[in-house]
């Protein structure tokens, strides 16, 4: 092997006449008879190197039979190409190397797939041989925005005083909203650890232990139901602050989020960043998460159809509805898509009307006098060509439902456009969500979330209309950060648990630590935390998750390069103490 003197991506044409030796992997092989072009691969870039039987002296057949990822080391000299061979999209595309000698390193054996083109192949066989789909371009990129992105992370927060902190991997298992990944211990036979679902817990601590600003990038574990913005091991920026309010946190996770951005991508966020609460981006995008890159915002129906003669409505607690500017176009066949798209959130229908001729028409304008439509068109800003779309029915479901319509007509009729990012944070969620299976509530946030200073009271009256000191930052319809302000009084603490069904027992068993340590002089403390992953997703422009880490799990929770989980011995079992209930796939 020649000691590489560039990488593939370096040589240009003022290196033109120098002798260089290059390592790669053949990306191409294309052969002109007395020729052979090969353009050479690395993680920097791809150089065209030329075997020419006039100028290459060793064998030309064994040459002609390289194939696509063999591995090679080549000697040669840099030249000019002509003209009408200059490839103006490569970096080095001005340039070949005339090969002299050369080492094959390795041999590669038939491809399982071809990887110029992710789509030849399946996500399946792509993930079993992720190491090749890794040499990808757009992969290997995604891994340096992930790099970049730790880096500015740890610059920024270190250069505010934030402390790195690492936290147990190994921990008690907490009821903390998903189900936890258990780990046996051998030594405590019938004991089990739990793999942190986040270091919530122990980070609180740290505020107990004086470190004033902790952060941290760690892997949380959550074997919860998974999709696309979701992997079952993640990565978190974890951070926590002492004797702060919303706005210390807000003001130094703005900061953060715009030094990543601007050092990562060139991009300049607003600053301040807009904030909705809850409520506000409920009503208005139908989604705790809203995307503002397009408007589609909802509006109150309910007056107009009242009026109406469709009955329909009359009996629904909310009716609300969107206009899309240009949807008249859509046909019977996308409305009836549509109408399925939203089925799927629980609507029993989609209504819908279409401007013309300064009124409405088609689905059940019918039931609308010519006054109304007018009335309509004037209030809801309906024009000639545009359609409203309609859902009523109780508050949640119609508002969760246009809110996914949103989204799937946005992404359809392509209305976010690129290199948009828009962050909003989200304010004044509810303290707790009312499970009505189990008729039981459950903290919308985390246990650990305070409630607001006026709603402290509604805790015992009204826990349902108690608001939290929780925030999201959310961006381009992601969830990217959560967090809150947290509970300091061992008092406030022991009533959120009563109020989530802990008893005072079952509490002390679960977070005794927390709430004795709560005692020992607790300073007022918050946090937050990024979905590191979500954010690299954003950053690199992709929807997927598994897009941007290296080795990801499949949606149903498995390794297929590792092929993981896997079986062990019975020995294994043994020595933990645990004897399965069924044998593995009965
Ligand atoms: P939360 O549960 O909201 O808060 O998580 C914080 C952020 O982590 C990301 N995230 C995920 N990313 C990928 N896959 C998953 N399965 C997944 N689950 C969550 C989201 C989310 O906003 N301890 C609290 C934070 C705090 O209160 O400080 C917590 O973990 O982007």
């Amino acid at each position: 092997m020649y000691k590489r003197s560039h990488s593939c991506g370096e040589l240009r044409k003022s290196d033109i006449g120098q002798l260089v030796n290059l390592n790669g992997w053949v990306n191409t092989v294309r052969l002109h008879g007395k020729v052979v072009f090969v353009d050479l691969r690395d993680r920097y870039g791809k150089t065209q190197v030329v075997f020419d039987t006039e100028s290459f002296l060793g064998d030309f057949e064994a040459v002609k039979k390289l194939s696509m990822e063999d591995v090679l080391s080549i000697q040669g000299t840099l030249r000019d190409r002509d003209e009408a061979a200059v490839n103006p999209k490569m970096d080095t595309g001005e340039i070949e190397v005339v090969v002299s000698e050369y080492f094959l390193l390795n041999e590669a054996s038939p491809l399982p797939f071809v990887l110029s083109d992710r789509n030849s192949a399946e996500e399946d066989l792509r993930l079993k041989y992720r190491y090749l789909e890794l040499r990808i371009e757009d992969l290997q990129k995604n891994l340096l925005i992930r790099h970049e992105t730790y880096q500015a992370t740890r610059t920024y927060l270190s250069e505010n005083d934030f402390v790195e902190v690492e936290t147990p991997v190994l921990m008690k298992s907490t009821p903390e909203g998903a189900r936890d990944y258990l780990v046996p211990s051998r030594i405590h036979p019938g004991k089990f650890f739990a793999l942190p679902q986040s270091p919530q817990i122990y980070k609180q601590i740290l505020m107990i232990s004086g470190l004033d600003r902790y952060f941290q990038i760690v892997k949380c574990f959550r074997d919860e139901d998974l999709r696309a913005d979701r992997q079952p091991e993640f990565t978190q920026i974890d951070v926590e602050m002492s004797f702060v309010d919303e706005e210390d946190v807000f003001s130094h996770m703005e900061g953060l989020t715009r030094h990543i951005f601007k050092t990562v991508r060139d991009i300049n966020l607003p600053d301040p960043f807009p904030r909705l609460t809850y409520a506000e981006a409920m009503e208005t995008y139908g989604s705790d998460k809203p995307d503002l890159r397009f408007k589609l915002t909802l509006k109150d129906i309910k007056f107009f159809s009242d009026t109406s003669e469709f009955n329909a409505f009359k009996s629904t607690e909310t009716v609300k509805g969107f206009v899309v500017l240009g949807g008249a176009k859509y046909s019977r066949k996308i409305i009836d898509e549509l109408t399925e798209f939203a089925k799927k959130y629980k609507a029993k229908g989609l209504a819908w009307m279409k401007g013309e001729n300064d009124g409405l028409t088609g689905g059940i304008s019918k039931f609308f006098s010519d006054d109304l439509q007018k009335e309509m068109c004037e209030k809801l800003g309906i024009s000639n060509d545009d359609i409203l779309f309609m859902i009523g029915d109780n508050k949640m479901t119609t508002l969760t439902a246009l809110g996914a319509l949103r989204s799937e007509i946005a992404r359809r009729e392509n209305l976010a456009g690129t290199g948009v990012f828009k962050p909003v944070w989200v304010t004044d969620f509810p303290m707790f969500e009312h499970d009505q299976d189990k008729d039981r509530y459950i903290a919308m946030h985390h246990p650990f979330t305070a409630p607001r200073e006026d709603d402290i009271e509604k805790l015992e009256s009204d826990p349902s209309n108690a608001l939290s000191r929780g925030y999201d930052l959310t961006l381009n319809g992601h969830e990217i950060a959560g967090g809150s302000i947290r509970i300091h009084s061992p008092q406030v603490q022991e009533k959120v648990f009563s109020i989530l069904g802990l008893s005072h027992e079952e509490a002390v068993e679960k977070f005794g630590f927390l709430v004795e340590a709560l005692s020992y002089g607790a300073p007022p403390h918050g946090g937050i935390a990024f979905g590191f992953d979500r954010l690299v997703m954003v950053l690199a422009g992709t929807e997927n998750i598994r897009d941007v880490i290296a080795f990801p799990k499949t949606t149903s929770a498995a390794s297929l390069m590792d092929a993981s989980p896997s079986s062990v011995s019975r020995q294994q079992l043994d020595e933990l103490g645990i004897q399965l209930k069924e044998k593995p796939g009965n």
